[in-house]
């Protein structure tokens, strides 16, 4: 069986991240979007909001194959735990690319059985971050179209109380 984890800080999840995990659904026998909870950022969207997000997202796009999670710690030790051969991301810029060698090379440091698996992101969605929807949210910006419509009302209301 064919194991992927999706990991992230998803703070919160946007169509850019649906994009990446729609194409690891279709590709792995199994994937775990896992939320990293130890992040140095200071996510605004709790832990378990996070998470009940990505249940909500996952429901209604019909992954059945998909199961949320959350992990601190390394990755690769979390892989393991989950018996996963492969990490999944996602690539939208070339600064993507740079950052995305780095966290390569040292993942493969300390675990060279684990691979990591990319997929380009969306060329309509390649400019969307979860930093410019916090903001955008913020100052009560229309956010349609940049996250997932399952969520939109909960992530809209939540960052116009910010
Ligand atoms: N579409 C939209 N946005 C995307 C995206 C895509 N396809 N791909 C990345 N992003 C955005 C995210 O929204 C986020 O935006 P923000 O900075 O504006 O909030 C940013 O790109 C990066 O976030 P994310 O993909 O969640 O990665 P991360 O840098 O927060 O976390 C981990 C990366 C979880 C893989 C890494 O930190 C990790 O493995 N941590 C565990 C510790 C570890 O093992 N470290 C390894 C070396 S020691």
């Amino acid at each position: 069986m064919k194991i992927g984890v999706y990991p992230g800080t998803f703070d919160p999840m946007t169509n850019g991240h649906l994009h990446i995990l729609k194409e690891a659904s279709a590709l792995f026998d199994k994937v775990y979007i896992a939320v990293l909870t130890n992040s140095g950022k200071s996510p605004v969207f709790s832990v378990e909001e996070r998470l009940s997000m990505l249940r909500e997202v996952i429901a209604s796009e019909g992954l059945s194959n998909v199961e949320t999670d959350s992990f601190g710690g390394l990755l690769v030790s979390y892989c393991r735990e989950k018996g996963a051969e492969f990490i999944v991301r996602g690539l939208r810029t070339v600064s993507d690319f740079e950052y995305e060698s780095g966290l390569d090379a040292v993942n493969r440091h300390m675990a060279p059985e684990i691979k990591t698996v990319y997929f380009m992101a969306a060329l309509e969605q390649s400019f969307v971050s979860s930093s410019y929807i916090r903001e955008m949210g913020h100052y009560g910006a229309d956010i349609s179209g940049l996250v997932p419509s399952a969520i939109l009302n909960t992530i809209s209301e939540r960052l116009n109380q910010q």
